[in-house]
């Protein structure tokens, strides 16, 4: 098993750095902004819980009051782009470059719409905005952030202001277990977490080459957040392995950091992380057959780097 190990001195490489992240008012995304902080990066985070947003934004004025770091917030709905797109730019005119680009606000499973109850001819006729509305932030939202990043990552390493540094500068997408296995009662959830998996694999072998951005996700198991509420209780008296925020955090930024990671899915469990990505491609001859996956990879190097056959 190819296991991710968080290092103190990996995230020290982001002092001085520039990350933009979504949904940082709390959970995950809150431990993120903290320890990117504390590290001594410039933080400029967004999330629709504008109270809490503000309140994490104090606590860290306070805590890192004459260190290097800096947590800016701003008031952000993931699903409007230009709401988006502003988070990026407060962070590119306040220091003219961003490094590091996390998305991570995401919503949990709107209940209801899978069970007996709601599927006859007469409920179906009445659309399930609560679907779409929820792939909106989960999915769109997150294709949508990593085009924007790309172009403002992009433009920093052309910039005048560029860091002088060799850091190499990445995109990291939050996807979940559910992305990458079955997920009991999590329709809309995980469809929405399979399809981050697939944005983070098209961009894999094209992101670093083109544009020198690695890219990877995080795919965490039950974490101690207000997301996992509803099975929390029964999750502790089974003893099974439960995140802390703090956990999933440091593999965000271990992947954020790291240069030698790029396209990696790591699965967060217990408080240790591992790339579920490596067993996938070694097995591949096992689940596609030996013949299938070697005319399968002739045919990826026909498709090359995409460019020519997608209109
Ligand atoms: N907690 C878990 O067990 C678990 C497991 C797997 C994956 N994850 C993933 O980890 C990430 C963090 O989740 P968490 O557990 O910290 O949950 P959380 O609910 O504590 O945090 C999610 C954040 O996203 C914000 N958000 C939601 N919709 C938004 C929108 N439209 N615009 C801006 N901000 C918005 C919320 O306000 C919240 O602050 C998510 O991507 C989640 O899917 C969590």
């Amino acid at each position: 098993m190819a296991e991710v190990v968080f290092s103190q001195q990996t995230l020290a490489t982001l002092e001085g750095k520039v990350v933009v992240l979504t949904g940082g008012a709390q959970g995950v995304g809150a431990a993120t902004v903290r320890m990117a902080c504390e590290a001594g990066a410039h933080v400029f985070f967004g999330d629709w819980a504008d109270d809490k947003g503000r309140d994490v934004e104090a606590a860290l004025k306070k805590t890192s009051a004459g260190g290097k770091g800096s947590a800016n917030f701003q008031k952000v709905d993931v699903r409007e782009y230009a709401s988006q797109l502003a988070l990026f730019d407060a962070a590119y005119r306040a220091h003219g470059r961003v490094d590091v680009a996390i998305s991570c606000a995401a919503v949990g499973e709107p209940a209801g719409f899978f069970e007996p109850a709601s599927l006859d001819l007469q409920s179906i006729r009445e659309e399930p905005r609560a679907l779409t509305a929820n792939l909106d932030i989960n999915v769109t939202s997150v294709l949508l952030f990593s085009r924007i990043a790309l172009a403002y990552i992009t433009a920093s390493k052309s910039s005048s202001s560029s860091s002088s540094s060799s850091f190499s500068p990445s995109i990291v997408l939050v996807s979940s277990i559910a992305g990458i296995t079955e997920a009991p009662g999590l329709f809309a959830y995980s469809t929405a977490k399979h399809g981050v998996i697939g944005l983070m694999r098209a961009l894999r072998p094209v992101a670093p080459l083109r544009y020198g951005v690695r890219v990877n996700a995080i795919c965490p198991w039950a974490t101690d957040t207000q997301l996992l509420a509803g099975v929390k209780d029964r999750w502790v008296a089974e003893k099974l392995p439960l995140n802390q925020p703090v956990d999933v955090a440091q593999m965000i930024l271990q992947c954020a950091a790291d240069p030698s990671l790029n396209g990696k899915s790591v699965f967060v469990a217990g408080g240790r992380g591992y790339d579920t990505e490596e067993g996938y491609d070694k097995t591949q001859g096992q689940w596609m057959g030996e013949k299938l996956a070697e005319e399968w990879n002739r045919g990826q190097r026909v498709l090359g780097m995409g460019d020519g056959w997608t209109d």
